[in-house]
């Protein structure tokens, strides 16, 4: 999504730092850059629709400056073009924005009735307008600041330049991520620490309303009073985001094939013995787990109810982050509400998190990003060990939680003595030797890519599942959406019948996995039942079945429940990849899509 990046440097060298910066951004998907800096005491603003690389191409040659803004604009409101692009320039004011002004609508009028005309679409224009009529109001860059926090609905992350002020940069905060880097004379603003880590490790994170002053050697920052704040220097210990492909021809493929290692990371801690397995929270106190989040970290929440639900007999919830927030929530201290997010940045997911906190309810979560602003607000997290996830389509993310969520309800199964030692430790032993089950899943690939070639010209493809492979066929499903922009819906095996086999005719691709024992025979009853409507079966299962009707069976090795999940989501997230490189789609950066969802 939207991405920031500021410097105020003693040298004349911030264009390169800012187009660094930027660069490093893409990844999170936008549509259109920017960037504004000093030159010869002149502000210039270039912007593109499109990406960074053009944005590069358009700055005159051998400019040089010491201070600049930058963004990467992911649309919210108005169209993908240049105008609506950042900075946002309203008479003393430039700005970048990440975030919602919600009240734009009602501050554009009271502007325009001011006398300010707007250019663009843009919310962002108008948080500059209202920023520039404080300004001239007050003369006082401290009070303009807090007015507009007092005055402006939604979220902001805003970097600012002041028109004669050629020394300073402006930040505001709320709601949205931002940090400043400490360099050496020389400062650093940015969405996210990765985009400034080639110039610094340190950093201050920015909390809800507050503001900041940063000039090349002093970084200042308020309270919403004006108060000036002493905040904690950080140390960013996480991974580069421009981390190498290395011989891969896309991100998602790298992050598909180190499943291998992250899981193992992630749940290394846990798995040599019992005794480990117990340093993992004690949740035996709770009677409902409700899990919140979105997307694909909603899907791994799916596969956790499952296991919390039918292993160690404890109510399990799950919702979607966006929904949660306008719900009656049921809460009590007999919930524990747990969050998943690998960014750790998703708008709703941290929305839900702060209303529970609020009413001061036991928090968990399950997050990759370390410091980022879920893992902060938590009372507890676990972090799952994944590393920087490039590609947008979340897939070693995806697993590692699962992986952890899978432990933990095996820990809390023990705990409340619904499984016994001896199956707890068989289910250590096969996460301790996950590579033999998940290299031969993982090295199938000529099967992959003959599915691929079967099912990329078509318009319609859907997963159906029972119990968690229902969850799994979610997943499925919308990995190849996301990266391929074929259509496919995820269906209950068993509801197919209930109106939506109307849509299944001739050659119609169906998938399915069928991994538990006790309800296989169910989903191949439905199988069937479309394979009589001319359906062409894609099957994934640890059962011994050889079956010509099936258009192909992908086996996978027998593991218990606690990894089944793990080894079934493979083929499908190589089965989505190879149908999207068929399709010649751009696998990493997915059309209209944002790594980091930090818009509602
Ligand atoms: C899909 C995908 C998204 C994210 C969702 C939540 O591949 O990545 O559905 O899972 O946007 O993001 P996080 O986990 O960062 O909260």
């Amino acid at each position: 999504m939207c991405g920031i990046v500021g410097t105020v440097s003693d040298k004349n060298n911030i264009i390169p730092i800012l187009l660094d910066g930027l660069k490093t951004l893409e990844y999170r998907g936008y549509d259109s850059a920017g960037l504004s800096y000093l030159k010869d005491g002149n502000l210039i603003i270039n912007k593109v629709e499109g990406r960074v690389k053009a944005l590069e191409q358009k700055i005159e040659k051998n400019s040089i400056s010491h201070i600049g803004i930058a963004h990467t604009r992911w649309a919210t409101h108005g169209k993908v073009n240049e105008i609506n692009a950042h900075p946002h320039q309203v008479g003393k004011i430039t700005i970048v924005h990440n975030g919602i002004i919600e009240n734009y609508n009602k501050l554009k009028h009271k502007l325009k009735d001011k006398g300010y005309n707007f250019k663009s679409e843009s919310d962002t224009e108008i948080a500059a307008g209202l920023l520039d009529y404080y300004f001239k109001k007050y003369e006082n860059i401290d009070k303009t600041i807090q007015k507009f926090m007092k005055k402006v609905d939604g979220s902001y992350a805003i970097c600012m330049l002041l028109e004669n002020d050629p020394n300073t940069i402006y930040v505001i905060k709320k709601d949205s991520p931002l940090i400043i880097g400490q360099g050496k004379n020389e400062n650093y603003i940015a969405s996210d620490v990765p985009a400034i880590l080639k110039y610094t490790k340190n950093y201050y994170i920015l909390e809800d309303y507050e503001y900041g002053k940063i000039t090349k050697n002093n970084i200042k920052i308020y309270d919403k009073e004006g108060n000036i704040l002493k905040k904690q220097l950080k140390e960013y210990k996480g991974s580069s985001a421009t981390s190498d492909k290395g011989t891969y021809e896309h991100y998602m493929l790298k992050e598909i094939f180190e499943q291998n290692t992250t899981i193992r990371k992630t749940v290394n801690p846990y798995i040599n013995s019992i005794n480990d397995l117990l340093t993992l929270p004690d949740l035996t106190k709770y009677e409902r787990i409700d899990i919140i989040a979105c997307g694909t970290a909603m899907h791994a929440g799916l596969i956790a109810k499952y296991l919390f639900e039918q292993y160690s007999n404890t109510k399990c919830e799950v919702f979607l982050a966006s929904e949660y927030r306008y719900q009656n929530n049921f809460l009590n201290n007999k919930v524990l509400s747990i969050f998943i997010s690998q960014s750790g940045e998703t708008a709703d997911t941290l929305a839900a998190l702060k209303k529970v906190k609020e009413k001061n309810y036991d928090t968990l979560g399950i997050v990759n990003v370390k410091e980022s602003s879920i893992a902060r607000t938590l009372d507890k997290v676990l972090y799952t060990e994944a590393g920087t996830e490039i590609a947008v389509a979340s897939t070693k993310a995806y697993t590692a939680q699962i992986a952890l969520l899978s432990v933990l309800a095996l820990s809390t199964a023990y705990r409340k003595k619904q499984i016994k030692e001896e199956k707890v430790n068989k289910i250590l032993e096969e996460f301790r030797s996950i590579n033999q089950t998940i290299i031969p899943v993982l090295e199938n690939i000529k099967t992959y890519e003959n599915i691929a070639k079967e099912i990329y010209q078509k318009n319609d493809i859907f997963y159906i599942g029972r119990g968690l492979d229902y969850a799994l066929a979610m997943e499925g499903s919308l990995k190849l959406k996301e990266i391929s922009y074929i259509h496919s819906e995820a269906y209950a095996a068993g509801e197919l019948k209930h109106g939506t086999i109307s849509l299944i005719t001739k050659d119609t691709p169906v998938f399915a996995s069928a991994t538990n024992k006790i309800i296989n025979s169910k989903t191949i009853s439905n199988l069937k039942e479309v394979i009589s409507r001319g359906a062409k079966c894609y099957l994934i299962t640890d059962k011994d079945i050889e079956d010509e009707n099936f258009k192909q069976i992908i086996k996978i090795k027998k593991v218990s429940m606690f990894l089944k999940p793990i080894l079934t989501i493979i083929p499908y997230q190589l089965i989505a990849y190879y149908t999207a490189k068929l399709k010649g789609c751009d696998i990493d950066k997915p059309r209209n899509l944002a790594k980091s969802v930090t818009v509602e």
